[in-house]
């Protein structure tokens, strides 16, 4: 397994000590109970850029512990500031999630990026045999099975990419957008999260490699005599550990406090990384319009955001701070009633498993709306967790959750402040049965595709020769027939 991170982000204290605290993000999320059970090698990044003997300590220890042996890479401060900071999220990141006016195109980064893959590869050559199955993670290694091959690799080669890939006219925007498509087609087997993904991927492909053949039905690539298998494989949580979870008594007694503290009020709750792709501003300006358009709902909601610190070294991540800390104050300050209820409950930084776990429970609604993600896991998680099975789900068309939880959850578009705003309205006026109606379908389709299922399926697709075998995942496209629906009602 590779990816940019390994599970864990060592970083120094003040007094020079090393602290280790567990990954955010769905990456980490996802991959932790799979190698744990499985075991194997993760090679990846341990967030910090000195590589001094406590350190190597610290690792070893670690992998003494994971029942997986960890690989580092080390990385110096320029290579962070070049390839992660630099060209994975201010170019990659921005552009793959449609938001091209975020990118800094700067060729230093790029060439950081060459370097610091050739980098992680060397790191894989040297535990690689050549009848290991090599799995790359992610936006950050695009160029990881270009780098195994020149170097004589033969061993399988998958990568999955847990972010969107973008359409065409956005993909084409990137100054080496054919080193980067023609790179990625040495892989032998290309996953997507969504049909959406794959279908772009493959539009990238005809229109930018002439020598592309793209063979049954999407399934196949073959450029140069390789072949490529290529296809969607939406990425679970571990269901099962969550809900184990959410049923613990601590997890109980934690979860009724909460509610305990917010008697008579619909708690809704919003958990993502600082990310601009999340879409804070747009949701806490939709709560606040719902406060406005529907006055009954003061004093009868709360709404609980939590914040993940993230890549706080790129300008646009601490501006984006800022901006959602204004408006929390703006709203507050709008609708707090003295002595009594406060609309925004705010909360800025890492939280436990079970502490975020109490959460998930605790919510009534949970308020999903990035402008665009390859997945989003809180939203599977929210539903694992809410075990009494009467949480409203509210969730953007544009997390690739969508497809999968259409038929449970109230869809929205993010840049529609005003529908979002109705939403959180008619999520706080289901009537119960509706609520478990719709969260027994969420629950079902969470359990049934899994963390491991997604895993299985994977490895059996780089094993098959064949992608015809596998069932292609639900796709997801917004109909007209439900906006005209929903205009009727309201204007009836
Ligand atoms: P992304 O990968 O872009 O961050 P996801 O929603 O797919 O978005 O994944 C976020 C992951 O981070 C989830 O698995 C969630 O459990 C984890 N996470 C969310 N909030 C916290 C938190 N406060 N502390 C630690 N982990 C968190
Ligand atoms: O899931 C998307 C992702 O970018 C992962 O690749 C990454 O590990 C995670 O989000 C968190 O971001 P970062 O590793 O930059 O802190």
């Amino acid at each position: 397994m590779v990816s940019n991170r390994l599970p864990f982000v060592l970083s120094r204290t003040a007094d020079g000590g090393l602290v280790s605290r567990p990954g955010s993000g769905g990456l980490v999320t996802a991959l932790l109970p799979v190698l744990r059970d499985r075991g194997g090698v993760w090679v990846g990044w341990p967030g910090i850029a000195d590589h001094d003997a406590d350190v190597e300590a610290a690792l070893a220890g670690a992998t003494g512990k994971a029942g997986y042996q960890l690989a580092p890479v080390m990385l110096g401060a320029e290579e962070v500031a070049g390839f992660y900071h630099g060209f994975s999220n201010e170019v990659l990141w921005p552009l793959f999630h449609d938001l091209q006016s975020l990118c800094n195109f700067d060729p230093a980064y790029w060439r950081s990026y060459g370097e610091v893959n050739h980098k992680y590869a060397q790191v894989v050559l040297d535990h690689a045999r050549a009848d290991d199955f090599v799995w790359v993670h992610d936006y950050q290694l695009l160029l990881l099975a270009a780098e195994l091959r020149r170097a004589g690799l033969v061993a399988p080669l998958g990568f999955f990419l847990h972010i969107p890939f973008p359409p065409l006219d956005i993909y084409l925007k990137l100054p080496w957008r054919f080193t980067l498509l023609r790179a990625l087609l040495d892989f032998d087997l290309i996953g997507f999260q969504t049909l959406r993904d794959q279908r772009n991927f493959l539009q990238c492909v005809r229109a930018l490699l002439p020598a592309a053949r793209v063979m049954q039905r999407g399934r196949l690539v073959r450029i140069d005599g390789h072949q490529v298998r290529v296809g969607s494989f939406p990425i679970g949580i571990d269901a099962g550990a969550f809900q184990r979870q959410a049923s613990s008594p601590t997890v109980i007694a934690a979860a009724e406090a909460l509610r305990a503290e917010l008697p008579h009020r619909e708690l809704i709750l919003g958990v993502d990384r600082l990310d601009y792709t999340k879409g804070i501003p747009l949701r806490l300006t939709a709560f606040r319009t719902a406060l406005r358009k529907y006055p009954d709902l003061q004093g009868r909601v709360t709404l609980l955001q939590v914040v993940v610190p993230s890549r706080d070294d790129i300008p646009q991540y601490r501006d984006l701070k800022t901006r959602i800390e204004q408006l929390v104050g703006e709203i507050n300050g709008e609708f707090t009633r003295p002595g009594g209820w406060v609309p925004i409950h705010y909360v800025y930084r890492a939280l436990d498993r079970l502490d975020l776990v109490a959460y998930y429970r605790a919510a009534h609604i949970a308020l999903v709306t990035p402008l665009k993600d390859g997945m989003n896991l809180v939203a599977k998680e929210f539903c694992a967790c809410s075990v009494g099975g009467d949480g409203v789900l509210i969730l953007s068309e544009f997390a690739g959750a969508a497809a999968q939880l259409q038929h449970g959850a109230l869809l929205v578009n993010p840049y529609d402040v005003e529908a979002t705003a109705d939403a959180i309205h008619q999520a706080c006026m289901l009537p119960p049965a509706e609520r478990r109606r719709r969260m027994t379908a969420l629950r079902r389709a969470v359990r049934r595709q899994d963390v491991f299922g997604w895993v299985n399926g994977f490895l059996e697709a780089a094993i098959a020769r064949d992608l015809g075998a596998f069932p292609l995942p639900e796709d997801y496209r917004p109909s007209a027939e439900a906006e005209q629906a929903y205009w009727d009602t309201e204007l009836a």
